[in-house]
């Protein structure tokens, strides 16, 4: 049985009444946690994300951001979380608990965001899997998604040398929207998540820009939220010596890391993005992982019945 719900209603019920039916709804506050636990047990210490990062991700009231839970006997068992900016959609991110995995809960969590996604304009979902996670490679699959390209972790350690060949840099605190200059992203999802990722981190208070100075002309951004081990997707260079710029932008980033305990940088580059994995690589960056990108078209919904 379907119903749609609004609000924090149900999105999707199982066949019965009985306690131990799915339920698939929209996420609240109190779900941090059980999600949070989740995490932990499907991917944690491989992501970034923290109790207080989903606690600020369920506060945020936007309309670009989904988050869907599983309940099961009133428990949380899985969770998705998605982002939409006009006809595009962003899985980011969904688990189901270990132990309830295999039974199609995961299905049901996909099913009803997909079809949320999809009322409210989205024409296409993409998302993004770790090369060797066959299981969720598989999972969608089988739910009609195809691979279109891949994406390059690459990593440094912050204890490399750095040269800021005669570039001066500047730090200031907040995302680059504060910095009001336009980004360029590193990697293709970026387009899709900035805009609610900047604004948890925003409530978070650990979000740093960096520019990067020839004389007076700006030369390079990054932006950057110092964690052990930190993602940069938020990096621009200038036209005029790209190559020398982002050379000077990692030696500064570098350092700045290091400043602040971060033990390991790493920049997701495009597959495509020849110019960009190829100075990385140049500046002692290394292959860690990589991810393939996965889009599925989404049909257009049939109108709801109004009586
Ligand atoms: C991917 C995931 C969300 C699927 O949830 P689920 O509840 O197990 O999914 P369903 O029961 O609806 O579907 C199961 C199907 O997914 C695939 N699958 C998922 N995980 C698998 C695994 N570890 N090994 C093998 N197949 C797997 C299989 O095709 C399986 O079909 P089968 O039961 O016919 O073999 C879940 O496995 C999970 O939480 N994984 C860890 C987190 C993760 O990798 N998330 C995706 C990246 S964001």
């Amino acid at each position: 049985m379907l119903a749609f719900g609004d609000g924090a209603g149900p999105i999707m019920e199982g066949e019965d009444d009985s306690d131990s039916s799915l339920l698939v709804r929209k996420a609240r506050l109190s779900d941090a946690e059980p999600i949070y636990k989740i995490h932990l047990r499907s991917l944690g210490g491989v992501d970034r994300e923290t109790l207080s990062w989903f606690e600020e991700l369920l506060r945020l009231r936007s309309q670009n951001l989904k988050v869907l839970v599983a309940e099961k006997g009133g428990e949380v068992i899985g969770f998705s979380i998605a982002y939409r900016r006009k006809g595009k959609a962003y899985l980011d991110y969904m688990a189901v608990d270990p132990r309830e995995r295999g039974k199609g809960v995961g299905s049901a969590l996909l099913v009803a965001m997909e079809e949320m996604l999809a009322r409210e304009g989205a024409e296409e979902v993409s998302l993004g899997v770790k090369k060797d996670n066959y299981g969720a490679l598989q999972f969608y699959l089988n739910h009609g998604y195809a691979v279109k390209g891949v994406v390059l972790m690459l990593s440094s350690s912050s204890a490399e040398d750095h040269n800021l060949d005669g570039y001066s840099v500047s730090v200031v605190k907040g995302g680059l929207s504060s910095a009001k200059s336009r980004v360029m992203p590193t990697a293709w999802w970026s387009s899709v998540t900035e805009y609610v990722n900047r604004r948890v981190y925003r409530r978070l208070e650990d979000q740093y820009s960096l520019l990067l100075y020839r004389g007076s002309k700006l030369r390079g951004l990054a932006e950057f939220s110092p964690r052990k081990k930190m993602t940069v997707d938020y990096v621009a260079v200038s036209y005029h010596k790209p190559a020398e710029a982002l050379s000077a932008l990692v030696g500064a980033l570098r350092a700045q890391a290091r400043e602040r305990g971060v033990e390991e940088i790493t920049i997701p580059v495009d597959g495509s993005k020849g110019a960009m994995s190829k100075t990385l690589l140049s500046q002692g960056f290394k292959i860690k992982g990589i991810e393939f990108k996965l889009r599925k078209e989404l049909p257009t919904p049939t109108p709801r019945k109004v009586f």
